[in-house]
């Protein structure tokens, strides 16, 4: 069976994109996941019990999938953006007859990722491609399948978009027979006090873990963990659909320090903060309103039994 890879984005690219953002003291999730490094500081978090968030939706989605693979068309292209090591991909291939699907494209920014997403699917007797690429780069990348497509954001990626950003792109480039399916992990249900859901949601991101695998490009680039303090918290924001929440996270430097970036190097002063990158957390009913808003239609939605996430299957609003 074919295999493609094809690298939209050079390793350089990425860099000067980094150092062009490092400048302006903002680092954005992208950079978390590049690099033989990367890939290995996320899979420890997402395996991690201190960071239950990526093995629940994993759950979510098996426990979903009888009542899910009817929902699909009966022959279709998988597209996944931001697909990570591919595990979610698998179990979908796995669980569905070769025929059903046309082609298979695994779309990331992270070369190594995109490797791993193919590796994992190599037993599995289906047209593959992979793409490095920002998710922002959709528009050009729909030349590398075809309608009907069920394109997917999984493992909470969705929430790391602003939520018009992304519905307003997405709903520019599915067709009206295109699919799309994302998971999220929703602010947990019965914490209306900020006190009670900023405690049980910052908990979970502030994990020892955490800081390190945000803090982890830095420090391949030589930067001492020393040198630098992982702040998060919960902010409101966008108060027109009742409140929607969103983590806000920085570095702050510590000591001044250089760090290898390309060829040159990049210097830190103490007392700089770096904006990091955020994650919304939206209650089910907030989430419905903006599929609506945006001209979205809801074909099925499972919410894992805690309430805690949901996964949405969602075409485009017909006329
Ligand atoms: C939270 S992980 C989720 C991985 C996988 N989908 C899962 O469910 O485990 C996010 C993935 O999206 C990729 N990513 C982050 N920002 C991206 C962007 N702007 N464009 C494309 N991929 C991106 C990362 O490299 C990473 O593999």
């Amino acid at each position: 069976m074919r295999v493609n890879k094809v690298e939209l984005l050079t390793k350089e690219e990425l860099e000067s994109r980094l150092r062009v953002c490092l400048e302006r003291r903002e680092m954005p999730d992208c950079f978390l996941y590049l690099g033989d490094s990367g890939v290995r500081s996320w899979l420890s978090l997402s395996a991690s019990a201190e960071f239950p968030i990526a093995s629940d939706l994993t759950t979510l989605l098996v426990e979903s999938l009888p009542a899910l693979l009817p929902r699909l068309p009966a022959r279709f292209s998988l597209v996944s953006v931001g697909v990570g090591d591919g595990a979610k991909e698998r179990t979908l291939l796995e669980a569905l007859s070769p025929r059903r699907v046309q082609r298979y494209c695994a779309v990331d920014v992270s070369s190594e990722m995109v490797d791993r997403a193919l590796n994992a699917v190599a037993h599995i007797e289906v047209e593959k491609c992979g793409i490095v690429a920002f998710l922002e780069d959709l528009p050009s990348l729909r030349r590398f399948w075809s309608t009907p497509a069920l394109l997917c954001l999984l493992g909470n990626n969705f929430c790391n978009y602003d939520p018009a950003f992304i519905l307003e792109m997405l709903r520019g480039q599915l067709g009206a027979d295109d699919l799309f399916l994302f998971d999220c992990h929703l602010l947990p249900p019965g914490t209306d006090g900020r006190d009670g859901l900023s405690q049980r949601v910052e908990e979970t991101y502030r994990s020892e873990l955490n800081a390190l695998f945000n803090i982890n490009p830095l420090v391949q680039r030589g930067l001492s963990p020393d040198d630098c303090e992982f702040h998060l918290d919960l902010v409101p924001v966008q108060p027109e659909l009742g409140t929607v929440y969103r983590t806000s996270k920085s570095l702050e430097i510590a000591n001044d320090a250089r760090i290898a970036l390309g060829s040159g190097e990049l210097c830190l002063s103490a007392g700089d903060r770096i904006r990091l990158g955020f994650t919304y957390k939206y209650t089910r009913g907030q989430l419905r309103e903006y599929l609506v808003r945006h001209g979205f239609s809801e074909r099925e939605l499972f919410q894992s039994c805690g309430g805690d996430n949901v996964l949405v299957l969602v075409g485009r609003e017909r006329a």
